[in-house]
């Protein structure tokens, strides 16, 4: 049989004190209350003797806070979005907060039942990697007024606090550095959730091999919750191709794949084709050749993202107006992108 909860009653009761007592000293009031230190400590020593966790729902029902944050972005086993998860909720714990986490799988219908999760649960704030049509979900949160902090994507059409990487830049950085290595015929493969065109790093590429005066060669692929299934539609994409002597993986999922293709073809890197990868991975460390990335700066997205949502949390002005920041990525150079013999 489940073991009943221990209630604020039970501890009032074993110490023969007053339900509200114990309330008060629960929710750190028990100066503003008069209550005295000693009587503070009994029953903290009588909580811990009983083991007593107090319900964090209750405890928001009192306080208007729940001291919950809720975390949601497109897949939490991604290292990229497991590394800020964990940088987060670091941060968030040293400021007595804690995280509730989902992955949308840019999934809209998925993402909607866990904001109203969110919701249900009485989270303070949300910070949100957000997939495609979530902006009028996401507004209707803000105007119930739930503080949200997008990152990784934004919406035009949303004023929201966002921290984003410049992704444009990124891609560029990538393309000059492989046509000052000698490749001409480039290609992308990237995610497109949308409109290609609209796709903020598919930009920086066409951008680039525009100045550059080479040719574009963009497939964009749909996301796919399983990476393993990107990796034949790359694998055709190389065989259809012969002639490319680079490629730019427009994520960390599809460079992995683009990696187990190549191998698959038995192809030469970089001299059969070059390889670039956005996002930095362990895996572009250890392989042989190591590869060359566009590594976002995981650790300054982060401390951004919960900074911003911390403050937002203790101001009392609710209509400041709202920050968008950009970081920059860094190119790292490996031997994927040795120069063209
Ligand atoms: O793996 C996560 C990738 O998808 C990253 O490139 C991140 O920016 C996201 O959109």
């Amino acid at each position: 049989m489940a073991k009943t909860r221990l209630t604020i009653n039970d501890i009032a009761t074993s110490l023969n004190i007053s339900k509200t007592a114990v309330s008060f000293i629960l929710n750190g009031r028990a100066k503003e209350k008069g209550i005295s230190d000693k009587l503070v400590i009994k029953v903290h020593k009588k909580i811990k003797e009983l083991g007593y966790r107090p319900n964090q729902f209750a405890q928001g029902l009192r306080t208007g806070r729940t001291n919950i944050i809720g975390l949601m972005v497109e897949d939490i086993s991604n290292p990229f979005f497991a590394s800020i998860a964990k940088e987060i909720e670091d941060k968030a714990l040293q400021n007595n907060y804690k995280i509730v986490y989902c992955s949308t799988e840019n999934d809209r219908d998925r993402a909607k039942e866990f904001l109203n999760m969110f919701t249900t649960l009485g989270v303070d704030g949300c910070i949100i990697a957000p997939t495609m049509g979530m902006e009028d979900d996401i507004k209707e949160l803000m105007n119930n007024g739930m503080d949200v902090v997008l990152f990784d994507r934004k919406f035009k059409n949303i004023s929201n606090d966002v921290v984003m990487v410049n992704n444009e830049e990124g891609t560029y950085n990538a393309i000059k550095h492989l046509v000052d290595r000698g490749y001409k015929k480039i290609a992308m493969i990237a995610l497109a959730l949308g409109k290609a065109e609209k796709e903020a790093r598919i930009i920086g590429y066409k951008d680039a091999v525009a100045e550059f005066g080479l040719e574009t060669h963009v497939f964009p692929l749909p996301f796919k919750a399983k990476y393993k299934d990107y990796v034949e539609d790359i694998g055709q994409i190389i065989k259809d191709n012969p002639d490319f002597d680079a490629i730019l993986f427009g994520t960390n999922y599809l460079g992995i794949s683009g990696l187990e293709a190549i191998n698959d073809l038995g192809l030469e890197i970089p001299k059969d084709l070059a390889i670039v990868s956005f996002d930095d991975h362990d895996l572009f460390r250890i392989h042989k050749p190591k590869i060359t990335v566009v590594s976002q700066p995981i650790e300054e997205i982060s401390q951004t993202v919960i900074d911003t949502l911390l403050d937002r949390l203790k101001s009392t002005k609710k209509d400041a107006s709202k920050k968008s920041i950009t970081l920059s990525a860094t190119l790292i150079e490996r031997e994927s992108t040795a120069a063209k013999s």
